[in-house]
C-alpha cells in the first residue's frame, strides 16, 4: 500500500522526479528501487535529464593585461610592465573588474584606486590602451590577441603602481574657491538663494564633472606647466562658479586668472574634451572664460 502511494504520487506529479528524490526512494527497499529504476529509464526521466544536462565548458578566453608597476618604497625598484593573464569567461566586462580579479586572485600587491565602480567617484582614472579614462566605465577589449596596456594618469608623480599623486590637482581646485560666494554673507543659511530655470540650465554640462583629472592629464600644456597652468578640469569648475547667477564674485574670479599661465596656457588642443569619460566639454568652458576675460578687460580699461 505504501509502495503504491509513493508510485502514484510520482506518476501523478512529474515535478517530484528530482534526482535526489529518486536517490532517497531507492534506499527504501529493493522493490521500490526496481520501480524507481523503471521510472529512471522511462521517457519522462529522459526529458528531465535533457533539461538538467550541464552545458560543455566554454573554451577559456585568455586575455593579457600589461600593467605599470612601481613601488617607490621598495629600495631599488624600477618602473616596469608586468603581464597578467585573465580568463575573460570568469571576469566581469570592465577593465576595473579585471584589475580587481588580478588583485583578489593573482597578485594582492597590485595597487590602484577605486570606489563606486560606476563612474561617479572619479578615483579609478588611469591610462588604458593610450587614452585617459575610468577603468570602471571602460570595457575590456575582447580581442585576446592584443594585450590591454594600463598606466597611471600621464605626467603625474606616482605614489605606487596605478595611483597618481593628486595633491597639486586638488590644491589648484582649492585655489579657485569652488563654492558660492556672496558680498553680504550675513544672510547665509537664513533662506534659499533662488535661481531661475534658465540660469540653472546654464550649469548643465559643468556640474557633472567628477574631478577625475582625465582631461587635465591629457593636456600637453598641463604636462609641461602643471605647476602654474590650472588645466581644463579646474578651469571648467572656475567657469561653473563664474556663471552661477547666485555668485557675486565673477569679476574677482576673472581677475585671479589674469596672468600668462593660469588660463592662457590653454592653446585649444582639445585633448581634454576628447578624453572626458563623462562626455563633458572643458575645452569649450575655457574658451568661454577667455571671452568673458576679454569683456572684463575692456570694462576695466573703460573704467580707468
Ligand atoms: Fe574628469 Fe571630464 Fe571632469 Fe575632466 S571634465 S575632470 S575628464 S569628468
Ligand atoms: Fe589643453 Fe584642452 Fe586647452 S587639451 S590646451 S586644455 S583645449
Ligand atoms: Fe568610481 Fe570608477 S570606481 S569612477
Amino acid at each position: 500500500m505504501v509502495l503504491f502511494a509513493v508510485w502514484f504520487k510520482v506518476i501523478a506529479n512529474p515535478t517530484l522526479l528530482k534526482l535526489n528524490q529518486v536517490r532517497n526512494m531507492s534506499v527504501v527497499g529493493g522493490a521500490l528501487s526496481r520501480n524507481v529504476l523503471a521510472i529512471r529509464n522511462s521517457g519522462m526521466m529522459m526529458v528531465r535529464h535533457a533539461q538538467t544536462a550541464a552545458a560543455p565548458a566554454p573554451e577559456p578566453r585568455i586575455k593579457k593585461f600589461q600593467i605599470y608597476r612601481w613601488d617607490p618604497d621598495c629600495a631599488g625598484d624600477k618602473p616596469r610592465m608586468q603581464t597578467y593573464e585573465i580568463n575573460l569567461n570568469t571576469c566581469g566586462p570592465m577593465v576595473l573588474d579585471a584589475l580587481i580579479k588580478i588583485k583578489n586572485e593573482v597578485d594582492p600587491t597590485l595597487t590602484f584606486r577605486r570606489s563606486c565602480r560606476e563612474g561617479i567617484c572619479g578615483s579609478c582614472a588611469m591610462n588604458i590602451n593610450g587614452g585617459n579614462t575610468l577603468a570602471c566605465l571602460n570595457k575590456i577589449d575582447s580581442n585576446t590577441s592584443k594585450p590591454t596596456k594600463i598606466y597611471p594618469l600621464p605626467h603625474m608623480y606616482v605614489v605606487k603602481d596605478l595611483v597618481p599623486d593628486m595633491s597639486n590637482f586638488y590644491a589648484q581646485y582649492k585655489s579657485i574657491e569652488p563654492y558660492l560666494k556672496k558680498k553680504d554673507d550675513t544672510q547665509e543659511g537664513k533662506e534659499q538663494y533662488f535661481q531661475s530655470v534658465e540660469d540653472r540650465q546654464k550649469l548643465d554640462g559643468l556640474y557633472e564633472c567628477i574631478l577625475c583629472a582625465c582631461c587635465s592629464t591629457s593636456c600637453p600644456s598641463y604636462w609641461w606647466n602643471g605647476d602654474k597652468y590650472l588645466g581644463p578640469a579646474v578651469l571648467m569648475q572656475a567657469y561653473r562658479w563664474m556663471i552661477d547667477s547666485r555668485d557675486e564674485f565673477t569679476e574677482e574670479r576673472l581677475s585671479k586668472l589674469q596672468d600668462p599661465f593660469s588660463l592662457y596656457r590653454c592653446h585649444t588642443i582639445m585633448n581634454c574634451t576628447k578624453t572626458c569619460p563623462k562626455g563633458l566639454n572643458p575645452g569649450k568652458a575655457i574658451a568661454e572664460i577667455k571671452k568673458m576675460m576679454a569683456t572684463y578687460k575692456e570694462k576695466k580699461v573703460a573704467a580707468s
